[in-house]
């Protein structure tokens, strides 16, 4: 059972003093989910490496760097951040789709590990970083996740080398003196069974062994999060036993094996419990026989339920005990598509309340726009003494028109 971390005077004085909507992070919860990330890694020579795409709020970044967490990155910008954040460049993995040359070269040039997942993007490395150092990300079939759009490996996504490639890109990075020192995959976010993983982990292994020299396997992240009361939590036992075996089979098997070091990308399990997402009711109306609740939390703010079709539970605090019935709880964009849940069996809140949506600290503030020129919220981070810290301001209508030459 999800809770809020918050009680209703808490969060009404918070909508107060920071505007709403406003994303609020529990400190402690973060330091948890972390630490819990990183026991089930109960290996030598193994890291847990956020993927910092989930939250890239800077003291989101630290608070897991402080946690000896590493990064998993994407993108320039997020390599960017994790270096601000104080990320040595050895604990940053930039994993690379359909880039250009100029990108891959930003990360060599800090000595950044760059995983490759296409012969195309191994040529682009070999012409503009030869010598440097890569990883290869390798698609061995096995996709899983929650929704189709977050299934990233399998027959059905862009994403990774097929296996029958490695050959080439072995040939292409030997002409080039790219050493390949790691392998990588990711099969999906939210991973439904735990069995797949290892699956496609024991084919990573196996391709592992015509790399004598590699220093790196990196199993992806994906690991779920309860997003729905009745949703289980994920079993940290099984999970510290499944990398044991991993761990097992590559120190006993690999010729370097001793030396590899085992990574995981956690993204979504080190950052989503620890955010709650925080607005008001600003409307409840009748509309041909469905009550909505019109609240100011769109798909600006919250992109993921009009996305994937994601679950957040809903409270409305101080109704929770209130008699329920089922209603449709919408944002203030001017799309049809800007529900956060329908037909849901909840309490009926009053104009001017809070509502609170868990569970909404990965993909929420980074997927938020300001479409509709609608300014992004405030986030705040309730600390482990019980104060809060505001750690990125809202938006003003100033910065809708910092990007415009005016002159
Ligand atoms: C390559 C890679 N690693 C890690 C992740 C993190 O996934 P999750 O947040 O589900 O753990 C993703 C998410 O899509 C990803 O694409």
């Amino acid at each position: 059972m999800q809770k809020l971390f918050l009680t209703e005077k808490e969060i009404r004085g918070l909508l107060e003093k920071f505007g709403s909507p406003l994303y609020v992070y529990d400190e402690q919860i973060l330091r948890k989910c972390c630490r819990e990330m990183r026991s089930i890694l109960d290996v030598p020579n193994a890291h847990v490496s956020y993927s910092v795409k989930a939250n890239t709020n800077l003291r989101v970044l630290q608070i897991a760097h402080e946690e000896q967490l590493y990064a998993d990155t994407m993108s320039p910008g997020e390599v960017f951040m994790a270096l601000k954040a104080g990320y040595k460049p050895h604990e940053i993995l930039y994993v690379c789709n359909n880039v250009s040359g100029e990108e891959m070269k930003y990360c060599a040039d800090q000595d950044i590990l760059i995983s490759i997942d296409s012969v195309s993007q191994m040529e682009t490395l070999a012409r503009t970083c030869p010598g440097a150092r890569a990883s290869v990300r390798v698609n061995t079939e096995f996709g899983d996740g929650h929704h189709e759009k977050v299934v990233t490996a399998g027959k059905k996504t862009k994403f990774g080398v097929e296996l029958r490639f490695m050959d080439e890109i072995r040939r292409i990075a030997d002409e080039a003196g790219i050493r390949i020192v790691g392998l990588n995959q990711h099969i999906g976010s939210s991973v439904k069974d735990p069995g797949n993983y290892e699956a496609a982990a024991n084919v990573l292994i196996d391709e592992a062994m015509h790399f004598p020299d590699l220093e790196m396997l990196d199993f992806g992240g994906g690991f779920a999060v309860p997003y729905r009361d009745e949703d289980q939590e994920l079993d940290l036992d099984a999970m510290r036993a499944m990398f044991r075996r991993i761990w097992d089979r590559v120190s006993a098997e690999h010729p370097n094996g001793k030396n590899i070091s085992l990574h995981t990308e956690p993204g979504r399990y080190i950052s989503a419990a620890c955010g709650q997402l925080l607005g008001t009711v600003e409307a409840v109306k009748e509309n041909f026989g469905k009550t909505y609740i019109g609240t100011d939390i769109g798909f600006n703010v919250l992109a993921r339920p009009m996305l994937y079709d994601a679950y957040h539970e809903i409270v409305f605090p101080g109704h929770e005990d209130g008699e329920k019935k089922a209603v449709t709880v919408a944002g203030n964009i001017c799309e049809s598509g800007d529900v956060l849940a329908k037909d849901r069996l909840l309490p009926i809140p009053e104009v001017g309340d809070p509502i609170a949506i868990l569970t909404a600290g990965a993909y929420g503030y980074m997927m938020s726009s300001t479409y509709n020129c609608r300014l992004r919220p405030a986030e705040v981070l309730i600390r482990q003494d019980g104060s809060a810290e505001l750690i990125r301001r809202r938006e003003t209508f100033e910065d809708l028109l910092a990007t415009f030459n005016l002159d």
